[in-house]
């Protein structure tokens, strides 16, 4: 079959991967190449046991591929090929020199965009997708087209506000799609290439259109938004515990007004994952290059009430156990940051392992997907890994639930009482237990923004 257009996406990583594969199973008419450095995780693209867990992720994936979805390693040849590159390569916080712990390390974007300009010898429609930086589009601009081959790129930001768990639901059926664009004749001509890729789908009133600072800043605003109501609640919930106020009803009271509305209002251990952090930092980051201090400190308070809240949740289980969790084993029901994937970036949960570790408690951690990458974030330190819950509590003195995973909240916790130490006692990091019944059970039980239940 000959394609209408050849899309290439660069970086098969999480948001790259479904992204794509949603692109080619709604748009059987063009060709759509997923590349990556990294051969394993092709490879594992290519086979039945695809690299990231997404619920209906493999279904659409094993429905498109070989028809119009490719999944290689061969970047200069697929560069060479496409009429639109959007690049997904990964954009870690930066560990060292100028702005270290905040800003994005932009090299692979770099290195991307130099490989694009050396294998290109057509002018090409570059869109990011990678969450980056205010302007890192110009910057962009001026290394593709400072080039002698007479050809041209305009640089688009797209931003993917798929959320990990539900990355299928939220591409099927987007809240919005962001499309932004230089305002000249060739930007606003590739802005509706890009555009007709979505219209595939998408109703077009929830395609937004807008300038490429405009989506690229409103990315990081919305994460930041996000990030600030977990936060805001989160401090509410401290709050909490000392008043004997309950924070899911003060949530839910808050939520009713519909200027506030009731998502994203959900007490917790802290946020994770790969984005909000990232994000926040890297908004402060260029707040502060523009000398727009007070405005940098206000959103790094967001990340400041996350750590806390992760520190206070340890804080917590110490003191509940009579100050010391030394030699006293520790189940962690949970290592994802939330539940439905097995992404364990920036959990919450690796916090809580490491300051219980150094309280010298007996650390498991159990996950029913997670498992491989806490161990790799764990590396070094000496923990039981153990997939079965029961397990995992067997002979504990505490469990603590990081993940609302929701087997966790169909578990036989009466038997999982009589096999546990006595006092024992359960740590609920995300409020998704009954607290009256574990306690009737003989639990001492321990909520987040809710006054504790104990039998002493
Ligand atoms: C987020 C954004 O939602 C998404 O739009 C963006 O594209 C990427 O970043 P993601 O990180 O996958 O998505 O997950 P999200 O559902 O936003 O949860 C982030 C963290 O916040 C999780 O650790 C979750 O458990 C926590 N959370 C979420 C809460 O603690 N309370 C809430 O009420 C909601
Ligand atoms: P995200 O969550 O933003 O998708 P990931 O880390 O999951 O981030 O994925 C980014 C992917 O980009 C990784 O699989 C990485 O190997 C890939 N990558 C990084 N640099 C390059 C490059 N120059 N060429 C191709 N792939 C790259």
């Amino acid at each position: 079959m000959t394609f209408k257009t050849k899309i290439l996406c660069i970086g098969a990583g999480y948001v790259g991967g479904p992204t794509m594969t949603m692109i080619a199973r709604k748009c059987p008419t063009y060709k759509v190449t997923v590349v990556d450095i990294n051969k394993a995780r092709i490879d594992a693209w290519n086979s039945d046991n695809i690299p990231i867990y997404e619920p209906g992720l493999d279904e659409v994936v094993k429905a498109a591929r070989g028809k119009n979805l490719f999944f290689s390693t061969d970047v200069d040849q697929a560069i060479r090929e496409a009429d639109i590159i959007f690049v997904s390569v990964n954009t870690p916080t930066k560990t060292f020199g100028e702005g270290a712990g905040r800003a994005p390390d932009l090299q692979y974007w770099e290195k991307t965009a130099r490989q694009i300009l050396a294998n290109s010898d057509s002018s090409k429609i570059i869109v990011e997708k990678s969450t980056l930086p205010v302007r890192t589009a110009e910057a962009m601009e001026r290394i593709l087209n400072g080039n002698p081959k007479g050809i041209e790129f305009e640089v688009l930001s797209n931003p993917e506000f798929l959320a990990e768990g539900s990355a299928i639901q939220d591409l099927e059926n987007p809240d919005r799609v962001l499309v932004g664009s230089r305002e000249t004749p060739s930007g606003l001509a590739a802005r509706k290439a890009l555009v007709d890729i979505y219209a595939h789908w998408v109703p077009k009133e929830k395609i937004i259109e807008s300038n490429v600072w405009s989506a690229e800043l409103s990315k990081l605003a919305a994460n930041a938004f996000l990030a600030q109501r977990i936060s805001s609640i989160n401090s509410i919930s401290a709050l909490c515990e000392k008043t004997e106020a309950d924070v899911g009803e003060v949530s839910y009271a808050i939520g009713m007004d519909s200027r506030i509305g009731p998502k994203f209002l959900k007490a917790s251990v802290g946020f994770g994952g790969s984005c909000f952090q990232k994000d926040i930092l890297n908004l402060v980051y260029i707040c502060e290059s523009y000398g727009l201090h007070e405005v940098a400190d206000y959103w790094e308070s967001v990340v400041r009430m996350n750590q806390w809240q992760q520190k206070r949740f340890v804080q917590n289980i110490l003191t509940g156990m009579f100050r010391t969790v030394a030699g006293k084993r520790i189940a962690l029901l949970g290592f994802a940051f939330k539940a439905d994937t097995g992404d364990t970036r920036e959990s919450p949960a690796i916090s809580v392992a490491l300051g219980l570790l150094e309280e010298k408690a007996q650390v498991v951690v159990s996950d029913p997907k997670a498992l491989e990458n806490a161990k790799k974030d764990l590396a070094g330190a000496e923990v039981i890994y153990e997939e079965d819950p029961y397990k995992a509590a067997d002979g504990a003195h505490a469990i603590a639930i990081l993940t609302e995973w929701k087997l966790y909240k169909e578990l036989d916790y009466a038997k999982i009482f009589k096999s546990m130490k006595q006092p024992a006692f359960i740590f609920d990091g995300r409020n998704i237990l009954d607290h009256k019944k574990l306690f009737e059970m003989g639990f001492n039980v321990f909520a987040i923004g809710k006054a504790a239940l104990k039998h002493f």
